[in-house]
C-alpha cells in the first residue's frame, strides 16, 4: 500500500517508520524544510529508544522517504494520515485545529481517485464530521473517506506501543475504508493485535477517554499518597494490593510529582471544554487537572520541607528534568514548577537529565547544568530525584554521601528502598510512605 503520513513529528514519524517496517511503502511529508532535509541526511529529530534504527532499515530498503511537498505523494496515495499537532488554543483550553484543517484540505486538492484521509492526531469529537463537510462542500468531485484512527503511543516505548498495541481503535462506518484499513493494519492483527471498528464520533471519544482515565488513576495514586504519609501506610503496597484486583489493574499507579507531558494534560483539559460545551461536564477530569496542577507546586514545598523548612541559600540537586524518562520531552514537566518553587524560595538549583537539558534550556530559570548526578551533588544540601531514568538506580550513596553538604535525598519516584539509602546516613523522603 501506498501511504502518506502528513507531519513528521513523534507520533507521525513513529506511526510512519513502523508501517514501512510491516512492508508499505510510507512518505512522511513535513512542512518544516530544516526537519525534513535532517530526516534526510539520516537524523532523527527526536529522542525515541530503536526509532533512528528503522527508520535507516526502510530508508535503505526504499519503503521509506521524506517530502515537504504534499501533493506529489498525496496523489499516488491509498491512505493518507493526519499526524500534525493539535496543540491547546490559547486561551480557552479547547484543541486548535488550524493544521488539520489546513492538512485536509490540502489532502483533498491532491487526491485522485478513492482515497481513505486518516486522523491520527488527537481530535475532538466532531473532527471528523467536520473534515468530511469541507471535502463534500469544498471538493465535491473527489472520492475520500474520512476516518478516525487515534494512536496510544507513550513516549519511550513508542516502537513497542505501535508494534504490540492492546488494541487499535478504527472509526469508520464506510464499508470501503472498513476494507482498506484492515489491509493497513494486516501484519499487526496476524500478530493478534484486536482492531475495534466502531463509529467514527465514538472513535474520537475513546483516544481522550482513555487519557482522562489514566490521568484520572494516577490522580488517585497519588491523593493516596497523600494520605498514606499521614496516616502511616505505604502507597506502593497499597497500589500492588488494589492492583492485584483485576478490575482495578496494576499499572498506572505510580504515585509521583504529578502526570505532565505533552499529552494527558492537553488532553484532559480539551476534554472538560468539550464537556462544558456539550453541557455534560465532566467534574471528575475538572477535579483531576485542578489537582494535579496543585500536586507539582505541592512537590515543590515538600522539597522545601525536608530541607527543614527553608531552601534559601541552599544548593539543591534535581536529577531528571523531562516528564518521564527516554525522552527529550520537557513538555508539562513536573520539574519546571517544582524547580521554580525551589528558586523562589531562594535555592540555588543545579540540575542533570540525561536527554532533556538542551530543552529545558528554554524553559527553566537561572539554573546550573550539570554533567553527571555525582558533580551536582558536590557540597549540595539535598539530591530530588524527578525523573526516574535508569541510570539514576545505582547511585553510589557512599560516594554522595562523602561528597554532599547535607545527606538529604528526596525520592518523588519512590525508585529507592528506603533502607539502602538510610543505611548510608542519609535523611530519605519519598511518596506516600513515612520515612
Ligand atoms: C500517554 C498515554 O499513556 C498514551 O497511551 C497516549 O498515546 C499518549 O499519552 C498520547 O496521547 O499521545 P505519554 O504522555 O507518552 O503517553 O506518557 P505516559 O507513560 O502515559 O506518562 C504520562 C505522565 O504520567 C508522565 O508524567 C508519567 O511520569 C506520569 N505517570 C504515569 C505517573 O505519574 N504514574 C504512573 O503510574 C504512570
Amino acid at each position: 500500500m501506498r501511504i502518506v503520513m502528513i507531519g513528521s513529528g513523534y507520533v507521525g514519524l513513529v506511526s510512519g517508520a513502523c508501517l514501512a517496517d510491516f512492508g508499505h511503502h510510507i512518505t512522511c511529508v513535513d512542512k518544516s524544510e530544516a526537519k525534513i532535509d535532517a530526516l534526510e541526511r539520516g537524523e532523527v529529530p527526536i529522542f525515541e529508544p530503536g526509532l533512528d534504527a528503522i527508520i535507516e532499515h526502510n530508508r535503505s530498503a526504499g519503503r521509506l522517504d521524506f517530502s515537504k511537498d504534499l501533493a506529489a505523494p498525496v496523489g499516488d496515495a491509498d491512505v493518507v494520515f493526519i499526524a500534525v499537532g493539535t496543540p491547546s488554543r490559547r486561551g480557552d483550553g479547547h484543541a486548535d485545529l488550524s493544521y488539520v484543517y489546513a492538512a485536509a484540505r490540502e489532502i483533498a486538492a491532491a487526491v485522485s481517485g478513492f482515497t481513505v484521509v486518516v486522523t491520527k492526531s488527537t481530535v475532538p469529537v466532531g473532527t471528523g464530521d467536520e473534515i468530511e463537510r469541507i471535502f463534500r462542500e469544498e471538493f465535491p468531485g473527489k472520492d475520500i473517506a474520512v476516518v478516525s484512527n487515534p494512536e496510544f503511543l507513550r513516549e519511550g516505548a513508542a516502537i513497542t506501543d505501535f508494534k504490540r498495541p492492546d488494541r487499535i481503535v478504527i472509526g469508520t462506518e464506510d464499508p470501503r475504508a472498513t476494507e482498506v484499513m484492515r489491509e493497513v493494519y494486516r501484519p499487526l492483527y496476524l500478530n493478534e493485535a484486536p482492531l475495534y471498528f466502531c463509529e467514527r464520533r465514538t472513535s474520537e471519544l475513546i483516544k481522550y477517554a482513555a487519557n482522562a482515565f489514566l490521568a484520572m488513576k494516577i490522580t488517585f495514586i497519588n491523593e493516596i499518597a497523600d494520605l498514606c504519609e499521614q496516616i502511616g501506610a505505604d502507597v506502593q503496597k497499597v497500589a500492588k494490593g488494589i492492583g492485584m484486583d483485576k478490575r482495578i489493574g496494576d499499572k498506572f499507579l505510580h504515585a509521583g510529582p504529578g502526570y505532565g507531558g505533552s499529552c494527558f494534560p492537553k488532553d484532559t483539559l480539551a476534554l472538560v471544554k468539550t464537556a462544558q460545551d456539550y453541557d455534560s461536564p465532566m467534574r471528575l477530569i475538572e477535579t483531576t487537572v485542578a489537582i494535579n496542577d496543585n500536586r507539582k507546586r505541592a512537590m515543590g514545598r515538600k522539597v522545601i520541607a525536608a530541607c527543614d523548612g527553608s531552601v534559601r541559600g541552599k544548593k539543591i540537586a534535581v536529577l531528571g528534568l523531562t516528564f518521564k524518562p527516554n525522552t527529550d520531552d520537557m513538555r508539562d514537566a513536573p520539574s519546571i514548577t517544582i524547580i521554580q518553587a525551589l528558586l523562589d524560595g531562594g535555592a540555588t538549583v543545579h540540575v542533570y537529565d540525561p536527554e532533556g537539558m538542551q530543552a529545558a534550556k528554554e524553559m527553566l530559570g537561572p539554573v546550573t547544568y550539570g554533567n553527571d548526578p555525582y558533580e551536582i551533588a558536590e557540597s549540595a544540601d539535598a539530591i530530588v530525584l524527578v525523573t526516574e531514568w535508569d541510570e539514576f538506580r545505582a547511585l553510589d550513596f557512599k560516594r554522595l554521601k562523602t561528597t554532599m553538604k547535607n545527606p538529604v535525598v528526596v525520592d518523588l519516584r519512590n525508585i529507592y528502598p528506603v533502607a539502602e539509602i538510610t543505611r548510608h546516613g542519609f535523611s530519605h523522603f519519598a511518596v506516600g510512605k513515612k520515612t
